[in-house]
């Protein structure tokens, strides 16, 4: 029996991704083991975001320097992509480098790997498909990622994503609805949207859906009881989304919508292609909607040419807009990218004393935000069991994490909706008991 072993890196794209290419490798006879010690072949499908995640890779293939021999190595994803064949310079003991956009050549690059060939590659972008395997080995038995869209045609001055995933392809709607009516077959009833940009959807077929549209009708899917999306470009966010969400409980009412920076010079800087009000308009729409919903968001520090006072724009962002969590991060200098050019640079002990004042700064705001909740009942899924803890843990349709006892009750709620009375509430976490 062929044996692989497979570690992801990154975004729910690449997680999503491991799927199908498990998927590909069970059907071409392969069987996944736990560790890459066991393995004959050993992938990595890597992330090249920030320089961090694309060290990570070549640590871990360092350490499989010297008794690695007998293994096969493949790296798979985003540094594949940017990096090319300069990975074999680095990396001798690799034999096959593949970017996402090469997958559907998988099955050919193994059997040439499997006939003796020492150096194999998948590095063309040039495509008009996206990726799609009906032999997919979902991680999670209630939740289900469906990819509606792939790469990206923005270019945001400081992300490699155009560059490691190519320019954007849709789905047909209607092999969309399909995968969504067949997940609810399954068993499935939360499925997650993905796509870079996913407000940018459009069907290629005669049918011509735009995203909402066709959010909409995921969200009427029988047995699907919840919809995320993720990610979101304010420049493509329509309110037909946020009507949407209104009107229909199934579509959870979380939205990520990154906005960068606060600072509209900044935004103009990065390329983004909207200023700081435009964004806000879109805030807008979503707290006055009926629903409550919960709004999210990423943010760079230090881009070049940052100032003290563009920084404070940001701070003066993340409170007027009250997010429920965001993602923070350093600017990281990335291959290819047009701020490559930019001078003034920022300090990285700079960039570190910014993204610890924002973060403290938001995590005041969560415990506020989060205080609201008590006395509440929210609707979970429960995902798992913490023994440690004795609660159980759930999921609220805005994303929230909701730990919770539930007395007197021995039975397997994993996978259940179960409604949770909060009793008290954390930055980044919620805790309550069921009630019946
Ligand atoms: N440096 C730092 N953060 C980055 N991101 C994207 N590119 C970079 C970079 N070069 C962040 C953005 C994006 C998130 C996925 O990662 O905030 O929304
Ligand atoms: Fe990382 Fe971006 Fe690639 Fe996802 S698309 S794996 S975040 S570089």
């Amino acid at each position: 029996m062929k044996t692989f072993y497979l570690e992801t890196f990154g975004c729910q794209m690449n997680v999503h991704d491991s799927e199908k290419v498990i998927g590909t490798l069970v059907g071409q006879g392969y069987a996944q083991v736990e560790t890459p010690e066991e393995a004959e072949l050993v992938l990595y499908n890597t992330c090249s975001i920030r320089d961090k995640a694309e060290q990570k890779v070549f640590s871990r293939l360092q350490q499989f320097k010297k008794d690695g021999r007998g293994k096969t190595f493949a790296v798979l994803g985003c540094v594949a992509q940017q990096e090319g064949e300069k990975i074999f310079e680095k990396a001798p003991h690799v034999s096959m480098v593949c970017g996402s956009a090469s997958y559907n050549k998988l099955p050919e690059l193994l059997v040439q790997l499997e006939t003796g060939h020492r150096r194999v590659t998948g590095l063309s972008l040039d495509t008009e498909d996206t990726f799609e395997t009906p032999l997919t080995r979902r991680d999670n038995p209630h939740r289900a990622y469906i990819t509606i869209i792939e790469g990206c045609d923005k270019s945001c001055a400081y992300c490699v994503v155009p560059f490691t995933r190519g320019p954007e392809r849709s789905r047909t709607s209607a092999s969309v609805i399909e995968e969504a009516r067949g997940l609810a077959a399954a068993g499935y009833t939360e499925i997650q949207l993905l796509g870079q940009n996913v407000n940018s959807y459009r069907d290629p077929s005669p049918a011509g859906w735009d995203f909402s549209t066709l959010l909409e009708n995921v969200g009427r899917t029988p047995g699907i009881r919840r919809v995320r999306f993720t990610t979101s470009h304010p420049r493509d966010f329509v309110r037909a989304i946020v009507d949407a969400i209104d009107q229909n409980p199934a579509l959870c009412n979380h939205v990520h919508l990154p906005v960068q920076s606060g600072s509209t010079r900044m935004l103009e800087a990065m390329q983004r292609l909207y200023t700081r009000e435009e964004y806000m308009r879109r805030i807008e729409w979503m707290k006055s909607a009926r629903r409550p919903i919960a709004i999210t968001t990423d943010i760079i520090v230090g881009f070049p040419g940052e100032t003290e006072a563009d920084f404070d724009a940001t701070l003066a962002l993340i409170d007027e807009v009250e997010y429920d969590s965001i993602f923070s991060f350093k600017y990281s200098r990335r291959p290819n990218t047009p701020a490559l050019a930019l001078g003034d640079q920022i300090p990285e002990d700079e960039k570190g004393r910014r993204l610890t004042i924002l973060q403290e700064r938001q995590r005041a705001i969560q415990i506020r935000r989060n205080a609201r909740y008590v006395g509440m009942v929210e609707e979970c899924l429960v995902e798992g069991f913490n023994k440690a803890t004795g609660q159980w843990i759930g999921r609220t349709s805005q994303n929230k994490t909701l730990n919770f006892l539930s007395v007197g009750a021995s039975e397997e709620l994993a996978g259940r909706y179960v409604p949770v009375r909060v009793t008290r509430a954390g930055p980044n976490s919620l805790a309550g008991e069921r009630v019946n």
